[in-house]
């Protein structure tokens, strides 16, 4: 997901050709401004950290856009080309690091498990939503 400060500072088209780049198939897109229930559902782990309130403030102060993306090893891609949690110490080259400075600004979220990556879009998507297509050049991307 682009968050509200990468779509209002125009970043949507970079973040969007990272993932293109990459070889990853984006099979669901919207743009979305998040309510406070669907972002307290989104970010309910960290309930009770002392950031939650800042973090359900920022996620819904404008439109965010959404993506369910599919590919080999896809979340553990994604987490690698976003880079860490705070863009201060996520290496250049990752989209944290080429576009952040604080933490509460970090510009994309992604799913950091198989289990929240289904919760997620879940909660973002209906089965319409999301669909089936081959992307030109696969079999330039992936050995089998
Ligand atoms: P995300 O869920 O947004 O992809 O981020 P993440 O997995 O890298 O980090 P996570 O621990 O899930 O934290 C969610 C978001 O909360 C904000 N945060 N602020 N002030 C702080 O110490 C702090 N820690 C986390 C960040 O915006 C983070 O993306
Ligand atoms: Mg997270």
């Amino acid at each position: 997901m682009i968050k509200p400060d990468g779509v209002s500072r125009g970043l949507i088209g970079k973040v969007i050709s990272r993932i293109e780049d990459k070889g990853l198939k984006i099979v669901g897109m919207k743009m979305i401004k998040l309510d406070e229930n669907l972002a307290k559902k989104h970010y309910a782990e960290h309930k009770d950290k002392p950031f939650f309130e800042s973090l359900i403030s920022f996620i819904t102060s404008a439109p965010s856009v959404a993506m369910a993306i599919e590919g080999k090893d896809a979340v553990r891609i994604l987490r690698s080309i976003i880079g860490n949690t705070d863009p201060k110490e996520s290496p250049i080259g990752t989209i944290r690091g080429d576009f952040g400075i604080d933490v509460g600004k970090n510009i994309v979220h992604a799913s950091d498990s198989i289990e929240s990556a289904k919760r997620e879009l879940e909660l973002f998507f209906s089965e319409e939503e999301l669909v089936k297509y081959k992307r030109a050049g696969e079999e330039w991307i992936y050995e089998s």
